[in-house]
C-alpha cells in the first residue's frame, strides 16, 4: 500500500489544472484566513483577558472572599479574627510594591504577595495554588478598583547592589535612622515605641503600630533587597512613609546595614514556623477549603479561640 501511494503518477493536462485552481483557491483562502486573523485579534485578545478575569473570579470566590469580602471591601466573613485587617481592595492602596510612592504595584508585585503571604498576618502564602490561578486572581483583584483601568504603574525602583558590610556604612545608618526621624515611630532601639506611636491608624482607619524592626522576617521577608524596598518605596496607606526621593541608594543601604545590626539571633526566626496570625489565617483557608462557602457562616468563626500574638 505505502509503496503504491508514493509511486509517482503521470497526470493529464485537466489534472494538472484542476491542481492550480486549487492552488489559487487555497492560496486566496489563506489569505482571507491571514485577514480576519489579523482584524480580529484585538477582540480575541479581549476575549482572552475576559476569560482570565472570569477564572480569577471563581479563584477569588473560593480563595480570598472569606477574608476580603465578596466585594473586595476587606470585610469577609472571617475579617474580625485578625487584629491586621484583610486588605480592602477598592482604593487600590497596596503596602507591598517595588513602584515608588504613590504608584500602582506592577502584576509580579501583587503575585509575589499572593504566593508568598504577608509574615505575621493572616495573609498566608498560597504557593500551593496552581501558577495559573494565582495569576488569573491578580488581574481579578484589580477589578476591585477604578486606579488600574485609569493609570498604569510606574516602573520599578531599581535596587542598586548592596555595597560591603562595614562599620562605617552601620554608622552612617544610625546618624540617618535618627536624621530621617525613623527613631518618632520606631522608637531609639527600632522596637516600634517612638513618640508617634501610640493611636496610630491606617489609611482605611484601623489602629496600626510602627514595626518591631528587631525581628526577622519582617511582614516582606527577611532579605535585604525587600526592607530597601520597603524604605525606598514607603508602604501606601500605612504612615511608613517612603524615603526615595529624600535618601540615595548608598543611604538606604547604610539604614538596611544599622537595621541589620539591630536584630539578635534569638530574634533571627526560622521562615518555616507560623508567626504572629498566621496560624489563624491558615485555620480560616482550611476550615474554608474543608467545608466550602456555604458551610461556614459567621457564627462558626465567632465561636473560634483567639490565637495567641506574638507581637
Ligand atoms: C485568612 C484571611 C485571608 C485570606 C484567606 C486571604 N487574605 Fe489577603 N490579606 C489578608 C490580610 C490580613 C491582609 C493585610 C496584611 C497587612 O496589611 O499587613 C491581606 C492583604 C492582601 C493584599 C495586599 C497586599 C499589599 O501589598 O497591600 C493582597 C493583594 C491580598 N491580600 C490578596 C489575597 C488573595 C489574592 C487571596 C486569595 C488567594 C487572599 N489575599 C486571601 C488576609 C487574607
Ligand atoms: C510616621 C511613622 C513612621 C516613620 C517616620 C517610619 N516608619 Fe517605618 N513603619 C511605620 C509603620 C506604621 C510600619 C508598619 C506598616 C505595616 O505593617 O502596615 C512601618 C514598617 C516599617 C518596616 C517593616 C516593613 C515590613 O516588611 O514589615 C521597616 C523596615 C521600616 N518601617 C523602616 C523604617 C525606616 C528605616 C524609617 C526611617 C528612614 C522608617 N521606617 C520611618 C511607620 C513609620
Amino acid at each position: 500500500m505505502i509503496g503504491k501511494a508514493c509511486r509517482p503518477r503521470a497526470r493529464s493536462r485537466g489534472a494538472d489544472v484542476r491542481v492550480a485552481l486549487a492552488a489559487v483557491v487555497l492560496l486566496l483562502l489563506w489569505q482571507g484566513s491571514v485577514g480576519t486573523i489579523r482584524s480580529s485579534s484585538a477582540p480575541e485578545g479581549a476575549q482572552a483577558s475576559q476569560n482570565l478575569v472570569r477564572h480569577g473570579r471563581d479563584v477569588y470566590l473560593a480563595h480570598c472572599a472569606v477574608c476580603h469580602g465578596e466585594s473586595g471591601d476587606g470585610n469577609g466573613m472571617a475579617a474580625h479574627m485578625f487584629r491586621i485587617r484583610p486588605r480592602d481592595f477598592r482604593r487600590g492602596l497596596l503596602k507591598f510594591r517595588s513602584t515608588p510612592s504613590g504608584s500602582l504595584p506592577t502584576d509580579d508585585d501583587l503575585l509575589q504577595t499572593v504566593t508568598q503571604g504577608i509574615r505575621w498576618t493572616g495573609m498566608v502564602g498560597r504557593a500551593d495554588l496552581p501558577e495559573s490561578d494565582r495569576k488569573a486572581v491578580v488581574q481579578y483583584l484589580k477589578t476591585f478598583s477604578p486606579r488600574f483601568a485609569a493609570e498604569r504603574p510606574a516602573s520599578r525602583v531599581a535596587v542598586p547592589p548592596a555595597p560591603p558590610k562595614s562599620r562605617n556604612l552601620m554608622a552612617e545608618g544610625l546618624r540617618l535612622y535618627r536624621d530621617a526621624e525613623c527613631a518618632k515611630c520606631h522608637g531609639d532601639r527600632g522596637i516600634g515605641d517612638g513618640p508617634s506611636a501610640p493611636g496610630m491608624k491606617d489609611d482605611w482607619g484601623w489602629p496600626t503600630r510602627p514595626s518591631d524592626l528587631t525581628w526577622r522576617p519582617l511582614k516582606r521577608g527577611s532579605a535585604p533587597a525587600e526592607i530597601y524596598l520597603t524604605i525606598a518605596t514607603g508602604l501606601s496607606g500605612s504612615p511608613m512613609p517612603s524615603y526615595g526621593d529624600s535618601l540615595d541608594g548608598q543611604e538606604i543601604w547604610a539604614l538596611v546595614s544599622y537595621l541589620e545590626s539591630l536584630v539578635s539571633i534569638e530574634h533571627r526566626l526560622s521562615p518555616l514556623r507560623q508567626l504572629g496570625e498566621e496560624q489563624a489565617g491558615w485555620m480560616v483557608v482550611r476550615m474554608h477549603g474543608m467545608m466550602g462557602p456555604s458551610m461556614m457562616g459567621p457564627g462558626i468563626m465567632r465561636r473560634m479561640p483567639r490565637m495567641p500574638m506574638m507581637r
